[in-house]
C-alpha cells in the first residue's frame, strides 16, 4: 500500500468517531445524499452498492426510500465498525452487508447491481478510470451509477498561489457551514480536511467536466440504459 493511501486510511481511522458530528452535521451534506438517492430512482428489491459507505449515512437514506438491499464497501475498518454498530442496533443485518475493501479492488461479479452510488469518496482514488470501468461492469443492464462529489479541480503545482486561492475560495463556504452547524470542533476537522485537499494529501479532486470525460471513456453513457449522474457536493 502506498504512503498516501495509508494517509487516507489513517485519516479516516482517526476521523471515524467524529464523522457524524462533523461532516454529518452539515445540512448541505445531507442534501447531497438525498439528491443522490432521489436521482437513483431506487425501488423495492434493488441491489445497491454504496461505494465508500463510511458510517452509513447514504445507505440508511436509501433504505428510508425503498426496501432495497445494500452492499457497503469501505477501506477504513473504523468507519465500517461504526456503520456495523448502527446496523446491529437497527436490526438490519439481513438488508445491509458490509465489505472492508478498496474501491480499486471491488471483488464482486459482473452484472451484480442495479445502482452504484458513491458520495465524496472517489476523489480519494488517484487512478479513477479503472475504477469507473469496473463500476460499468458491475452494473446490471439498465443499472445506474450516481456520483456525488465536489466540483473542484485540485490538480496543478502545489506552490502555485492561483491554485491555492481557487481551492480556498471553494472551501470557505464549507468551513462557514461547519462552524455554524457543527461548532468549533466540526470546523477544526473540516479545516484540516480542506488542508489535505490543498496539499493533494490523499485527495485528488477533479472537476465535473473531467469526471464526465472519465465516465464517457469508461463507457458509462448518459443514456436511459446505463446512465450516470454527477451531483455537486458543495454548491447546492
Ligand atoms: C468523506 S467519507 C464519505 C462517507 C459517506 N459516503 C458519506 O457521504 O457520508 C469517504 C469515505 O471513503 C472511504 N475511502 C477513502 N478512500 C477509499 C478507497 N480507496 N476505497 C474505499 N473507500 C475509501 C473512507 O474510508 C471514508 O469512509
Amino acid at each position: 500500500m502506498g504512503k498516501k493511501e495509508n494517509t487516507t486510511k489513517d485519516w479516516f481511522g482517526n476521523w471515524a468517531n467524529e464523522y457524524d458530528s462533523s461532516l454529518g452535521k452539515i445540512k448541505r451534506h445531507h442534501k447531497l445524499l438525498d439528491l443522490v438517492v432521489e436521482s437513483s430512482l431506487v425501488k423495492k428489491n434493488d441491489r445497491v452498492l454504496d461505494l465508500g459507505c463510511g458510517t452509513g449515512l447514504l445507505s440508511l437514506k436509501f433504505l428510508k426510500n425503498a426496501d432495497c438491499f445494500i452492499q457497503g464497501v469501505d477501506s477504513s475498518p473504523e468507519m465500517i465498525g461504526i456503520f456495523k454498530n448502527k446496523i446491529n442496533k437497527l436490526n438490519l443485518s439481513e438488508t445491509i452487508k458490509l465489505k472492508l475493501e478498496k474501491a480499486e479492488r471491488l471483488s464482486f461479479n459482473n452484472n451484480s447491481f442495479d445502482i452504484i452510488a458513491s458520495t465524496v469518496t472517489l476523489h480519494h482514488v488517484k487512478n479513477k478510470y479503472p475504477v469507473l470501468k469496473k463500476i460499468n461492469g458491475l452494473l446490471k443492464p439498465g443499472g445506474r451509477f450516481i456520483l456525488g462529489d465536489i466540483d473542484m479541480d485540485t490538480t496543478g503545482r502545489l506552490t502555485d498561489p492561483k491554485r491555492l486561492l481557487k481551492i480556498v475560495d471553494y472551501l470557505k463556504e464549507e468551513y462557514a457551514l461547519a462552524l455554524k452547524e457543527g461548532g468549533l470542533k466540526a470546523f477544526s476537522r473540516m479545516y484540516n480536511n480542506g488542508k489535505k485537499h490543498i496539499l493533494n494529501d490523499g485527495e485528488y479532486c477533479v472537476s465535473f467536466q473531467q469526471w464526465k470525460e472519465l465516465c464517457q471513456r469508461a463507457d458509462l453513457k448518459k443514456s436511459p440504459s446505463n446512465p450516470y449522474r454527477i451531483l455537486n457536493g458543495l454548491k447546492s
